[in-house]
């Protein structure tokens, strides 16, 4: 790593108003992720004020990838102890980005290869471009999906043998297939995906705040319980919004007829 590589961020944050643009940027490595890079996202993420920042685009810069997955330069020498260590780092970052108390979008521009497609799945919901492709290639490299990969494929596309396919053969995808697949939800021209992710945000961030985190939770944390437990939380998340100044907004402008709304994330 260079001098100016290491002091500078390989992670840029936009804001602009509610939304926040989160853009990995190590272009000409593809956004590859070594430790500073994914040290860098984890300082972004935990940067955002989650209070007036209600919705996190997160994309990679240039026109050629979104990530192309962990630095394989980097892995090479690791040991034992060494790559653990860097498939622990990497998993508690990717699991504070599907935990993040606001919904995150990943808008994938390119490659979402080994550690970028894990990166995307970590995300709440997943649009590419047309140039986009996906892949768990680490099976050619002789190792396996480090950043969670092994569990969440199966978990974003709900069928264990096509996520056993993936990763078995380390073959790529294209933006078409994954959007058969469910891994992504929809596939735009390269020039509008960061618009359209934008305007998907804009939708969200004009729902009630609240309403929109207790969901998240609801949905990540109930997921993963068996169903009668994952309905307590789901109705403790729904009973919390009725504590709220929004969800009495949200309704009198239901009763009014009336579309403007003004939320206040109370
Ligand atoms: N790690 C390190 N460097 C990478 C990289 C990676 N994952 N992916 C790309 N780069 C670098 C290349 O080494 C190259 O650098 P130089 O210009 O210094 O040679 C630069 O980015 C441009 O890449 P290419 O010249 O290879 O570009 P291309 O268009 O010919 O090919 C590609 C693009 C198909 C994505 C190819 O770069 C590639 O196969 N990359 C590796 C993809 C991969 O295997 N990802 C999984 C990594 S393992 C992992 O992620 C483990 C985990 O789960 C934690």
């Amino acid at each position: 790593m260079t001098e100016v590589e290491y002091f500078m961020s390989f992670v840029k944050l936009e804001i602009c108003d509610e939304i926040a643009v989160v853009t990995i940027d190590r272009e000409k490595a593809l956004n590859a992720l070594n430790k500073k890079v994914l040290k860098d996202l984890d300082d972004v993420f935990k940067s955002i004020d989650v209070d007036q920042v209600r919705v996190v685009v997160l994309t990679g810069a240039g026109k050629k990838a979104f990530v192309a997955g962990a630095d394989i330069a980097e892995m090479r020498e690791m040991s034992f102890l060494e790559s653990k260590e860097f498939s622990k780092f990497g998993n508690g970052i990717f699991r504070g980005i599907e935990l993040f108390p606001v919904p995150v979008i990943a808008a994938i521009n390119g490659f979402a290869l080994g550690g970028g497609n894990e990166l995307a799945m970590s995300c709440d919901i997943r649009i590419c471009s047309e140039n986009a492709l996906f892949g768990q290639p680490e099976t050619s490299l002789g190792i396996i999906p480090g950043f969670g990969g092994t569990q969440r494929l199966v978990k974003v596309m709900g069928s264990l043998s096509r996520a056993k396919e993936l990763i078995y053969t380390g073959k790529t995808i294209g933006a078409q297939e994954a959007l058969r697949l469910g891994l992504v939800s929809a596939v735009y021209k390269q020039e509008e995906l960061l618009d359209r992710a934008l305007e998907m945000a804009g939708l969200i961030a004009a729902n009630a705040p609240i309403a929109v985190k207790n969901s998240k939770y609801a949905v990540n944390y109930g997921g993963e319980m068996a169903v009668e437990d994952g309905l307590d939380i789901e109705a403790i998340e729904f009973a919390q919004c009725f504590e709220t100044a929004d969800h009495l907004e949200g309704m009198n402008a239901f009763l009014e007829k009336r579309s403007e709304k003004n939320f206040t994330n109370k």
